[in-house]
């Protein structure tokens, strides 16, 4: 469908601390590049963000504290927002959940579902704490992941596998405010039937094979598993209240909506309050309510969930909104090669990126690095050689070069064109394509390509000045030097249409040098502009425009100002004290062993097999003996995982069996064979399975 307009979206984040290279690279750099190429192509557009303000992860911080949670709030949210300023994240409105519009759209969205009969009421018991006296939704429990071991899972998901969880899957909870164990008490909740949604959503869900690949693996495996109810009401001291006019006279006294209910509504909120500024108060329903938007959301994987099922099964029962078209879900980005933990002290944080360096070198180090497919890693000398070798080196040292050419022999005025040669047409030609193919990245939200293709342009007028040597060429042949000179100028004022979305500031200082106006901003209301991103397919200087002399576009970064970024890193993360330390950074993997041959491998005999039955060995406490079924035979294996799964979890677990191993004598028990697990730094342990049939051999 061709859509009228373009509403984006970037993940509220939680108002409960700074923002660091994870949160932007993650969702905001991207939605900002998104959003200002779409501006350029003259699109209408709006992009929306705002603070996530209730939800236990503010309450924590506000305990944390000993202050309010709304004082936890302001704060952050200025702190948040100044600092997407200096990045120049281009936001059209950026909102908070704690206003009084939010309060008011979220309520109405509620009773809107509750009237027209959308949420199921289930009464149960769940986990309470005794000492602290509430009940523990979400964060406020912790435990070991059912899944992976880990043994800091938060009752709403396990970080470190990324599984979805409730407080009640965990093993061995407790409470996260007062560490105690929880017991159950009985309470009546709000819940979303995705159970009984699942069709639905799976129908939609078909018609999007257009979303990238991780967010339709995650967004599978989801369905796959069977979506559970949702509850969408929360017993919590903070949040929104649960309107008393949608609740059949049940008491709802110190009750509040689900985070993630109130959150994404957030969405619309601050939609309503920019159409408000706008001076237009009913703006905000053609962008929510007209079906020719293209809704799109910009996230971390972790919400992926929330955002392509749960949000649009509330938006679909709802039923007057549209439904999102793409969820551009990005991976995690790592840092100097290990997990981002803001607890451990392991992160860059961007309001102390901006006070070393410009936001355009880190804009274009990011985006050349967005875990666009898979987790990608940030290190400071990895950025330190992306700003010298690429920035300087060749967009910067290629404009400065035009520029200089021009200045000394051409009296600084864009030469004439006059009979061009090959080499000139040819690379007039290669520039006309370009807006259309990095456009397709853009489109795409393939980022890392866009970039790419975009430092190119600046990379074929370095090798096009390498050719044709204009500074010899000028004493045989003046015309010829002088159309290089004037094709050069032509990549540099294309350069700076194309290369905004990623680096605005460069790019206008660069359309200055070149004397080039009349080009669309890329910021809000910057449609004023004749000229945008389709115009820099051709020409764009006219012949004798005065240009000025170079100015350094990007200053090279020394080894002394990455050193002290390190140092500064290394010390934050020495000064922590973390609570449960996830992987202490000096515990060595295992060495490698020595090298085999294939011969040594393929004696191997590996299979699938699954778990049938697991028992405890008696007096041997990291021993379970497992049952396993083979196929073709049946296996009784005693495995070394009784300290990490108990006996009930690992029934049904499909697993990788060495089955050729001799058998040998347990603590009186056969063993024949050996499950394959991968374990880590911690000696957790991970059990290695998939989908082929039992018995299936493994190569
Ligand atoms: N606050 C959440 C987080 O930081 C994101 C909320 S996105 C929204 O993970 F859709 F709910 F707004
Ligand atoms: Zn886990």
């Amino acid at each position: 469908m061709n859509h009228k307009r373009i509403l984006v979206t970037a993940a509220l984040p939680y108002a409960n601390g700074p923002l660091h290279l994870g949160h932007i690279a993650g969702a905001y750099l991207p939605s900002d590049l998104y959003v200002r190429y779409q501006r350029l192509k003259g699109r209408d557009v709006v992009f929306i963000c705002g603070s996530d303000g209730h939800g236990v992860p503010i309450m924590l911080k506000a305990r944390a504290e000993g202050v309010s949670p709304h004082s936890i709030v302001d704060r952050y949210h200025e702190v948040m927002h100044r600092a997407f300023q200096g990045l120049g994240i281009s936001f059209d409105y950026y909102g908070k959940t704690t206003s009084h519009t939010h309060y008011e759209t979220s309520q109405d969205f509620f009773r809107v579902l509750a009237r027209k009969g959308k949420f199921i009421r289930k009464t149960n018991e769940q986990l309470f704490d005794p000492e602290a006296g509430i009940f523990l939704a979400d964060r406020f429990v912790r435990g070991t992941c059912p899944i992976c071991g880990n043994l800091d899972a938060y009752g709403d998901q396990c970080e470190k596998c990324g599984t979805a969880l409730s407080p009640d899957e965990l093993i061995n909870p407790r409470s996260a405010i007062t560490d105690a164990a929880p017991v159950k008490k009985e309470t009546t909740h709000w819940y979303l039937p995705m159970g009984k949604l699942q069709p639905k959503l799976e129908a939609w869900i078909g018609e999007k094979s257009h979303w990238k690949k991780n967010v339709l693996g995650q967004v599978g495996s989801w369905l796959q598993t069977g979506l559970a109810d949702r509850a969408m009401t929360r017993d919590l001291s903070w949040g929104i209240p649960v309107p008393t006019d949608a609740t059949e006279g049940i008491d709802v006294d110190g009750k509040v909506l689900y985070v993630w209910f109130d959150a994404p509504i957030g969405y619309i909120s601050a939609t309503k309050e920019w159409a408000e500024e706008q001076g237009d108060p009913d703006l905000w329903r053609t962008y929510w309510m007209d079906a020719e938007t293209k809704l799109v959301h910009f996230i971390g994987k972790d919400n992926i969930v929330f955002h392509c099922l749960i949000f649009p099964a509330m938006l679909a029962e709802h039923g007057e909104f549209v439904l999102p078209d793409n969820v551009p879900a990005n991976e995690f980005l790592n840092l100097e090669g290990q997990k981002l933990s803001t607890s451990r002290g392991w992160a860059v944080w961007l309001h102390e990126y901006l006070e070393a360096f410009p936001p355009d070198l880190l804009r274009y180090a990011l985006a050349g690095i967005f875990p666009e497919t898979k987790d990608s890693d940030f290190s400071w000398k990895d950025f330190q050689t992306r700003v010298n070798s690429e920035l300087a080196d060749v967009l910067g040292n290629f404009v400065n070069r035009a520029l200089t050419f021009t200045k000394n022999f051409y009296g600084g005025h864009v030469p004439p064109l006059i009979n061009p040669s090959e080499a000139d047409l040819g690379v007039l030609e290669e520039l006309a394509t370009l807006p259309a193919k990095i456009g397709t990245c853009y489109e795409e939200f393939r980022f890392r390509d866009a970039v790419f293709e975009t430092i190119n342009l600046a990379r074929l007028g370095n090798k096009y000045f390498a050719d044709t040597t204009p500074w010899h060429l000028r004493k045989t042949d003046e015309q010829a030097a002088g159309n290089v000179i004037h094709v050069a100028l032509q990549i540099c004022a294309t350069l700076s249409v194309l290369m905004e979305p990623v680096l605005p500031d460069a790019a206008a200082k660069l359309r200055e040098m070149l004397n080039l106006k009349g080009i669309r901003s890329s910021l809000p209301k910057g449609l004023t502009g004749t000229k945008g991103w389709d115009d820099a397919a051709r020409p764009l200087l006219e012949v004798g425009t005065p240009v000025q002399p170079p100015a350094i576009l990007f200053n090279k970064i020394e080894a002394a100002a990455i050193q002290t970024q390190l140092d500064i890193l290394h010390q934050r993360a020495a000064a922590q004290h973390p609570v449960a330390p996830e992987m202490p950074p000096e515990a060595p993997f295992a060495p490698l062993k020595e090298t085999i041959t294939y011969d040594d491998f393929a004696k191997l005999d590996l299979r699938m097999g699954t778990i049938t039955s697991a028992e405890r060995v008696p007096k041997a406490d990291k021993l379970l003996c497992l049952q396993i079924d083979l196929g073709f035979e049946k296996r009784q294996i005693l495995s070394g995982i009784a300290q990490q799964y108990a006996p009930e979890e690992v029934v049904g677990k499909r697993v990788v069996v060495v089955a050729n191993l001799a058998p040998r004598k347990m603590r009186g028990f056969e063993s024949q064979g050996m499950v394959l697990m991968a374990e880590d730094r911690e000696s957790t342990l991970t059990m290695i399975g998939s989908e082929g049939e039992n018995g299936a051999p493994v190569l």
